[in-house]
């Protein structure tokens, strides 16, 4: 049996990786605080796809969730998919005083939980010769966000690290994918507060399902970054034209708050 280990699983992209994943086979580990929401999941899935799917409450932010939550999920099982998505931002100035618990958490589950579990896999995985890891990464990795400082820093990280693990398990059988998603209709922006909303949410987003297809397709290929959507392509190349300074300045007006 082939398993997937779906953070992030409740909302969102998580909840459509974990339905295409089942449709394409898998059974699942899900994953997410939230764990009525993800029983709920797990039984949906199993009666609809006839897989195995198993829920585990987990809140990523704290130390040790991620190395616990590993060595349960792993305990007599291989894990072939990791799909590291959890993940959370807070829109609003850094020189905040009351922002740090809110910007705390996302260093910790958008960049510490997601470096363990991608350790745990890589280890496993590598050793095995086969195994493939999706870090949801964003649009936010290219470039710095004045008004969402940290979590943009947080997904050039998960970027950055994405692409020099992919290099250095060339060809051992192990693919790391990152996925770089521009806003999209989810529980996101809701997190994080209908009044810190950013201009961002006034466009048409797309929905969350064509972007976890796109993300579920390129990591099957093997491919390493994956940008979905062509406005979303235009954004991520933008940076690297305009000086820097500029391309920071623009950044920080979409992201101001409405
Ligand atoms: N939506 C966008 O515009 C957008 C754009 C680019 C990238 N992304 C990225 O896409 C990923 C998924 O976000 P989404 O848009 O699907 O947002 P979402 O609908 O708010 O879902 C976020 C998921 O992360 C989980 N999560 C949050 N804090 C957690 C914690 N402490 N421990 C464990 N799980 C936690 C939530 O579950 P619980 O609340 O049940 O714990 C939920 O399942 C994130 O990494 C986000 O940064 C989103």
């Amino acid at each position: 049996m082939a398993w997937a280990l779906i953070t992030g699983a409740s909302a969102g992209l998580g909840r459509e990786f974990a339905d295409i994943a089942a449709a394409d086979g898998y059974s699942l580990i899900l994953v997410a605080r939230q764990e009525d929401r993800l029983t709920a999941l797990a039984a949906e899935l199993t009666a609809r796809h006839g897989i195995d799917a198993q829920a585990i409450r987990a809140d990523l932010s704290r130390a040790d969730e991620a190395e616990r939550l590993w060595s349960e999920a792993s305990q007599g099982r291989e894990i072939d998919i990791l799909v590291n998505n959890a993940g959370l931002g807070r829109n609003g100035a850094f020189a905040d005083p009351q922002s740090w618990p809110r910007e705390e958490a996302s260093l910790a589950v958008n960049a510490v939980a997601l470096t363990i579990l991608m350790k745990r896999a890589a280890v496993d995985m590598a050793a095995r010769g086969r195994g493939r890891i999706l870090n949801v990464a964003s649009l936010a990795g290219f470039v710095a966000g004045p008004n969402m400082a940290v979590y943009h820093a947080t997904k050039a990280y998960a970027l950055s690290l994405s692409e020099a693990v992919a290099s250095e398990l060339s060809g051992s059988g192990v693919t790391v994918t990152a996925l770089c998603p521009g806003a999209t209709r989810t529980e996101f922006f809701k997190a994080d507060e209908a009044e810190a909303a950013t201009y961002l949410t006034r466009l048409p987003l797309p929905s969350a399902r064509s972007v976890a297809e796109a993300g579920w397709r390129g990591m099957k290929a093997g491919r390493r970054v994956i940008v979905p959507g062509l406005n979303n392509k235009l954004s991520a190349v933008l940076p690297r034209l305009l000086p820097r300074k500029w391309a920071v300045a623009v950044t920080g007006i979409l992201l101001a708050r409405r």
